[in-house]
């Protein structure tokens, strides 16, 4: 079979199947699983002559929706996870409807729209107009281009254009305290080296740095270059570093700040006031790390990259070819990210600021926090689990009362609950690890969930109590 264009004709059979597809997993969401732990599908040779749309759809039904995950639905607790809202859902769809190449300008509109929403984020985040960027795959992307361009950043201190001569005379020391997995892999495919971190001593029962010895570290370094990779909510702790002290030491010591504010950020949303205040100094970082599928609810592929030295992003990117050449004043995209063709990812992103306003968006980040607190009382309270760490966001971390049990028998429990949670399908949660003990995380980034849900967890974690006793 071969496609040809007389298959447009199909349209609106492929729309209304489009249409009840989509409804019935709308419908569904709530009595699915919300992880599917075991699922398994049957391997298929590839097709020769090729199955045709009936016979696709009808396997697509049959084996594989059945296994698809509730994984946009207001009880998927695991890393941390955004839905996709009605609005954000809409214009995605619509992405794929109008196909365009966001590579560079003198085609089409969709380049300015991605420039409008880069604005508009940084408009809502209070962050000043000297910050530019790029549009994403994920926050694990913009790491990489953080990591990309402190290294050009880096070369440039020692006369090396990194991206032109490669990094193997680069003398670069890298300081963190508690980087994200993305971090470490980022500067891993940067040339950098996974294992190349000094690492800072974080602050007591905390995972933000501790500036004092940051400061130490940085005046001990021998290396010509420098660069500081802190957080904005580490991944655990949800823990914020010190931006106005952190960033005046990289200043004094010339080094690049990378802040990794990938969920974090979005607490300049936040009625609470001290806790807005968390993000103080952000604004003086030289790039940031944002996520849109997380607490932006806006479907998967969807992160942002920001900085003030656009210079630094274009030369790392930016490869002169003369078919790519572009009449356009700003910098094509294809010159500023990792991908030359590109998806019209900021249409989601564009349409969810326009549509729901900074005012709407803060209702659901409020919503996470305050059910998020409400969760850790409920656990704190009951018999059957304790919490961890005090809940200082949207994380909840806590894990099977252990009272006087050794470690080993204590973390074996945690998993067996944690386990035995993920099956029971109410609640998907993910592990986490703090001070050597195994834990169990709730991160609440979902626009939809509410007081059911939170009632349903509390339900669902006390039948588990009961079952595992
Ligand atoms: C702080 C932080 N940085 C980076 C990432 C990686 O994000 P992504 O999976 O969107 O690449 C995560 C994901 O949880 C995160 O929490």
């Amino acid at each position: 079979m071969s496609p040809s264009k007389a298959d447009w004709q199909n349209l609106d059979e492929y729309l209304n199947v489009f249409a009840q597809i989509t409804r019935n997993f709308m419908a569904d969401l709530d009595e699915r699983p919300v992880g599917q732990i075991t699922p398994q599908l049957a391997k298929l040779p590839v097709s020769l002559q090729g199955e045709g749309f009936h016979q696709a759809l009808a396997y697509l039904c049959d084996h594989i929706i059945p296994q698809l995950s509730a994984s946009r639905g207001p009880r998927y607790w695991g890393f941390v996870t955004g839905g996709a809202t009605p609005v954000a859902t809409f214009a995605d769809w619509l992405v794929s409807t109008f196909d365009q190449n966001l590579s560079f300008d003198g085609d089409s509109v969709a380049c300015e729209v991605e420039r409008h929403t880069i604005r508009w984020l940084c408009e809502m985040f209070d962050l000043p107009e000297t910050f530019n960027g790029i549009i994403t795959t994920g926050a694990t992307a913009s790491n990489f281009l953080g990591a990309l361009c402190a290294r050009q950043f880096a070369g440039e201190q020692q006369g090396i254009d990194v991206a032109k001569q490669g990094a193997y005379q680069l003398e670069v020391e890298i300081f963190a305290t508690t980087p994200h997995a993305s971090m470490i892999k980022s500067l891993g495919m940067a040339g950098l080296g996974q294992q190349s971190v000094t690492r800072v001593n974080a602050k007591p029962d905390s995972e933000a740095i501790d500036v004092q010895h940051l400061a130490e570290l940085l005046e001990a370094s021998q290396k010509p270059a420098k660069i500081i990779i802190a957080s904005t909510a580490t991944v655990t702790l949800t823990d914020f570093d010190d931006l106005q002290a952190i960033s005046q030491l990289a200043q004094q010591h010339n080094a690049w700040l990378h802040v990794d504010a990938a969920f974090g950020l979005f607490a300049r949303l936040l009625d609470d006031e001290k806790k807005r205040n968390l993000v103080d100094g952000i604004e003086l970082a030289d790039s940031i790390t944002l996520d849109s599928h997380k607490w932006l609810n806006v479907p998967y592929e969807s992160g942002v990259f920001l900085t003030r030295h656009l210079d630094k992003l274009f030369a790392s990117c930016n490869v002169p070819a003369p078919y790519l050449a572009s009449n356009h004043e700003a910098p094509s995209f294809l010159a500023l990210g990792i991908e030359n063709s590109r998806r019209f990812r900021a249409l989601p992103v564009w349409f969810t600021l326009l549509a729901y306003g900074k005012q709407g968006i803060a209702s659901w980040i409020n919503q996470s926090v305050n059910l998020a607190q409400q969760l850790a009382q409920k656990i704190d309270a009951s018999a059957e689990y304790e919490l961890v760490h005090p809940c200082q966001l949207n994380v909840v971390l806590f894990r099977p009362a252990c009272d006087n049990l050794q470690l080993d028998i204590a973390n074996q429990k945690t998993a067996e609950y944690l386990k035995a949670i993920n099956l029971d399908g109410r609640l998907f949660l993910s592990p986490g690890r703090w001070q050597g003990k195994n834990i169990i995380r709730m991160a609440l980034s979902n626009w939809e969930t509410d007081q059911l849900d939170i009632d349903i967890a509390i339900q669902c974690l006390q039948d588990i109590a009961k079952q595992l006793n």
